[in-house]
């Protein structure tokens, strides 16, 4: 365990990073939002959407961020000083680090409900059918429950925080060579199990039967934001986990390798929940409750429910887990960069501060849907924006693609790439932000 060539710490390879970072990536956003989002908005033609999403301008700003970060190896503020001396852009990581809070705060209050459910679910509380009723009486129990849930989010802060305080190597990326494979089993255990129940296959086709019909404004908006969720961007998380990366690694390769798998793994969630959904003959119209109000019923029916049951909210708190330390190393490496704190100083203090701001967040669900808005719809995207403007126009396309060919390696087609992050990128984040900023502000009944 002795591969840290700095004293920030760096990863042990470049498949420890890919690890690492698709653990980032690959969280909630891919199991409970990604199902959820698509069947509200359609079924195939969301997935449709995000795909492009994903491919246009989700990978090209993956590639941006990671090379910022490698090209400094420093985190989110110290990196836009470095490339930008005596400019307002360092601006943009303080937004990162913000936003990295605040996802933090509600993001480990639905990662304590997966502890909570993984608890019911180990004690045998699926095991005696559950009906809908008494599933949404459950799901409004928990979250009705303060003590209760704010156990559980300090509960998860706990685990979040003993991994990012063991470091980058021996905490982050150690725990994501343990858990990534654990999550991946368990995962495709799920999705085969679904798609062969009697009826799965209804759900097999709700997810690939593109109907454009329902594809409006909001829906682009919506596929937009859930990639950049998804992906880990905007925020500067990708800056950070880019820091650490070795510069004798193929940069863009990684980074494509880490942005194909998170597509992947939201797909194979969609064919792991929807047919368990079409199997058990209910509607995907739950909304946000989805994972925790529908699958408890489901269970029961299943031969070894139980032990389903468990592998399912398992998988959940893992995902959870992996994504919430990516946020956390974002807040510790500001601190620990910029004002020369240990790590172990940085990660309990900020680790707490956060905790703080998700109490509140637990007891007010709608406290949680305003950071809900504010981070999930606008601040990833704005952040998305401003990265695209700084490598495209004052880093320069040139500087980013040169720290890509880094050490004589070698991508096809980054000049195509320069291109896509000076005009293309920002000019369609700019008219998404621009069309829903017109639509939440417009009088009702227009
Ligand atoms: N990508 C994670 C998910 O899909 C969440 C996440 C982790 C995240 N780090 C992030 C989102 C940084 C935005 C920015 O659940």
């Amino acid at each position: 365990m002795a591969a840290t060539t700095t004293s920030r710490g760096s990863w042990g390879s470049s498949f420890g990073f890919i690890l690492a970072a698709a653990g980032s990536a690959i969280g909630l956003g891919n199991i409970w939002g990604f199902p959820y989002k698509a069947s509200q908005s359609g079924g195939a033609a969301f997935v449709a959407l995000y795909l492009i999403c994903v491919l246009i301008v989700g990978i090209p700003v993956m590639f941006a961020e990671l090379s910022i970060g490698r090209s400094t190896q420093k985190s989110p503020v110290s990196a836009f000083r470095a490339l930008a001396p005596r400019s307002a852009w360092w601006l943009v990581g303080a937004q990162g680090v913000l936003s990295g809070f605040c996802i933090l705060a509600f993001y480990s209050v639905i990662a304590g409900w997966t502890l909570g459910y993984l608890y019911m679910a180990i004690t045998g509380r699926f095991t005696a059918g559950v009906s809908l009723e008494q599933s949404e009486a459950m799901f409004d129990g928990l979250r009705g429950n303060p003590a209760v849930v704010v156990l559980w989010t300090g509960g998860f802060f706990v685990l979040s925080i003993l991994v990012v305080r063991g470091g980058v190597h021996g905490g982050i990326e150690r725990a994501s060579r343990v858990l990534m494979p654990v999550f991946f089993f368990l995962l495709v255990g799920l999705a085969v199990r679904a798609t062969t129940l009697e009826g799965g296959a209804a759900g097999v086709h709700f997810l690939f039967n593109v109907d454009f019909s329902k594809v409006t404004a909001d829906v682009v908006l919506d596929a937009l934001s859930q990639a950049f969720f998804s992906m880990s961007l905007g925020m500067g998380a990708m800056i950070t986990y880019g820091s650490y990366l070795a510069r004798r690694e193929n940069l863009p390769r990684a980074g494509l390798t880490v942005g194909l798998s998170d597509t992947a793994i939201a797909l194979l969630s969609g064919l792991m929940i929807f047919p368990a959904l079409f199997a058990a003959g209910a509607t995907p119209t739950e909304g946000p409750g989805l994972v925790f109000v529908v699958l408890p019923t489901i269970f029961d029916a299943m031969p070894a429910g139980v032990a389903f049951a468990v592998a399912f909210y398992a998988l959940l708190v893992i995902a959870a887990l992996t994504s919430s330390i990516s946020l956390l190393e974002v807040i510790t490496a500001f601190f620990v960069d910029e004002l020369r704190w240990g790590r172990e100083r940085a990660v309990w203090l900020f680790g707490g501060v956060c905790f703080a701001l998700a109490v509140p967040c637990a007891l007010w669900s709608g406290f949680m849907d305003l950071l809900i808005m504010i981070f999930f719809d606008y601040a990833l995207l704005v952040g998305g924006l401003f990265i695209c403007l700084f490598v495209g126009w004052r880093w320069k396309p040139a500087g980013a693609i040169a720290e890509m060919r880094a050490e004589g390696r070698s991508f096809p087609g980054l000049s195509g790439w320069g291109l896509l992050i000076r005009f293309f990128c920002p000019v369609v984040i700019a008219i998404i932000i621009a069309n829903q900023l017109w639509s939440a502000l417009k009088p009702a009944g227009q």
